[in-house]
């Protein structure tokens, strides 16, 4: 079991958890992920590592509720505990002195590219980090990354905080100014991933993309997270997440995340009609 050490709301339906997890934060790195049951009979999330404290042997989870089971993991308190979370999985982040290194993140896709952020200051880059939201109160995790960052960029798409636009904006503008950019890692929905490939795919900056496709059993055995990149199949729960942006096949991905939306959103409806325990459906 794992206990739930500290619960915050960062934002409507984004949650965060501090995990009681000492054997992953010891070897989490950047770029790392775990897959959690809420119980027994409970569908398995993928969930990028947030942030990992080894003194203290905790780990950070960030999720929106969008699905029943995230729904219900929503629900559940401090010191409660959840039955199973394996990890850390997924290859690190290649962490190293590019020079400069942007990082993009969307939504809460902030939060995986926090710790990357961190990582690339501590090795000595200077880190330009670009966050974006909808509006300002789904905006996460701008102080931390402001900490983590020499340089912040913040957009919103209505202009609620930062510059009104999109986060391929400030990116577009190093590039036309000469800038020169070692690595570019973004993280958030498959669109904005995609824009941001293709900002600086004219440019050849190599870019790196975390990809968070269906996963099942998150150890290459079932297929759910396949994905293609550069014409070959790869799952990204082994080979990824994280992926060469100008390789990925996006418009594949969004076909198949597209797949299992029907499925998600009826299972959360079904879900939403249950009593205050919670579902027990027992098709999680
Ligand atoms: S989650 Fe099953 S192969 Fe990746």
């Amino acid at each position: 079991m794992f206990k739930i050490l500290t619960k915050q709301e960062l934002a409507p339906n984004v949650k965060m958890f501090e995990m009681d997890a000492p054997l992953i934060a010891r070897k989490a790195q950047p770029g790392q992920f775990v897959i959690l049951r809420i119980d027994e009979d409970g569908e398995r999330v993928p969930l990028t590592i947030a942030d990992f404290n080894r003194e203290k042997g905790t780990i950070t989870l960030i999720f929106q509720e969008v699905g029943g089971t995230t729904q219900l993991l929503g629900k559940l308190n401090e010191g409660e505990s959840i039955l199973d979370l394996v990890g850390p999985l997924g290859k690190p982040t290649h962490i190293e002195n590019f020079g400069t290194v942007v990082c993009v993140g969307g939504g809460i896709g902030i939060a995986p590219v926090y710790p990357i952020a961190r990582g690339m200051k501590e090795a000595g880059n200077n880190v330009v980090s670009i966050i974006g939201a909808r509006s300002k109160d789904i905006l996460i995790y701008e102080e931390e990354m402001a900490a983590v960052s020499n340089t912040l960029h913040i957009t919103t798409d209505d202009g609620s905080a930062g510059h009104k636009g999109f986060v391929t904006d400030p990116l577009k503008q190093m590039l036309e100014s000469g800038e020169k950019i070692g690595l570019v890692v973004a993280i958030g929905p498959v669109i904005m991933m995609r824009n941001v490939a293709e900002t600086t795919r004219p440019y050849g900056v190599p870019t790196v993309v975390s990809l968070n496709p269906i996963m099942v059993d998150g150890t290459g055995m079932c297929g759910g997270c396949r994905v293609s990149v550069g014409n070959e199949n790869k799952f990204a729960c082994v080979d990824g997440p994280e992926f060469d942006a100008h390789k990925v096949d996006f418009a594949g991905l969004v076909t198949r995340q597209r797949m299992y939306k029907p499925q998600e959103k009826s299972h959360s409806e079904h879900c939403a009609n249950h009593g205050k325990g919670g579902c027990q459906c027992h098709s999680h």
